[in-house]
């Protein structure tokens, strides 16, 4: 394949050599430089490969299984050339990034959110979201949302967060009906106590409370989930309360009537 280059130059020469024309013989030297470089730097490791597949035929049938093996795990030589990372390496960022991150239906979306915002007083929901389509599971998330183990993770942490917060509450600071479920709750004396959000006072509302809305059907706040769940306007949650079916959803969920009191007599 490189002879062939030269031949044609060589010929070309020949042809032109009583006009002795100067361009034509820095051009021809020019060529011979490239093809020089071609055969140094890109040749060379394909010609070097030649020894090493001759070697490890004759080591096959030579029966040496061992050895064989060993030349077989090794990196060709041209990426040894680059010092690219070995194949295990490789194969492991190569198919992380290749992976789609995973989708949240909008159950976990909601778990999602919620673990984050509870985490820390100081995480927010950026801005710049649009509420109104799914967020970005990485935004949420601290783990490697595209990791063939993410579905678990993400599993792990639906679990985790309503267990630890069984009730939560979405409420205004200055409004009759967050006064009204706050009063309802707090006389429960609930184990672990419910996880309150006064959801108009946050820096992030203008983006929460729409993405709340979306997530649990809802079109207004106060909102209390139980369990992760949405259990309805003001009027359901009065009628739930009355008819004790609150305290019932709510033990469901995890937490313990009168937690404080019962604490104390242990
Ligand atoms: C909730 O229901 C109980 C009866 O189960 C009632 O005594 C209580 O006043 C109700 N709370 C509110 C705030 O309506």
């Amino acid at each position: 394949m490189s002879t062939l280059p030269i031949t044609s130059i060589l010929h070309s020469l020949q042809h032109q050599r009583k006009s002795l024309n100067h361009r034509a013989t820095s051009l021809a030297l020019i060529s011979l430089i490239v093809v020089s470089f071609y055969i140094f730097f890109v040749a060379r490791p394909s010609l070097d490969l030649a020894p090493i597949a001759l070697r490890t035929d004759a080591l096959g049938h030579a029966g040496t299984h061992g050895s064989h093996q060993q030349d077989r795990d090794d990196p060709p030589p041209s990426s040894r050339l680059f010092r690219l990372p070995s194949n295990s390496q490789r194969k492991t960022v190569v198919s992380n990034l290749n992976r789609p991150q995973i989708e949240l239906d909008e159950s976990q979306e909601l778990a999602a959110v919620a673990a984050f915002i509870a985490a820390l007083p100081q995480n927010m929901i950026p801005r710049s979201i649009d509420p109104a389509k799914p967020i970005d599971p990485q935004l949420v998330l601290d783990f490697d949302t595209r990791s063939p183990r993410a579905a678990d993770e993400l599993n792990q942490i639906v679990q985790d967060v309503w267990s630890r917060y069984p009730v939560m509450l979405f409420t205004k600071a200055h409004n009759a009906h967050s006064r009204e479920i706050r009063r309802i709750i707090a006389v429960m004396d609930l184990q672990p106590p419910p996880m309150t959000f006064e959801v108009d006072q946050r820096e992030d509302s203008e983006v929460l409370i729409p993405l709340l809305h979306r997530l649990t059907s809802s079109t207004d706040l106060p909102l209390m989930l139980i369990g992760g769940k949405s259990v309805g306007s003001i009027a359901a949650i009065r009628e739930l309360n009355e008819s004790g079916e609150l305290h019932r959803l709510i033990t469901n969920a995890g937490a313990v009537l009168d937690g404080r009191k019962k604490k104390k007599v242990h």
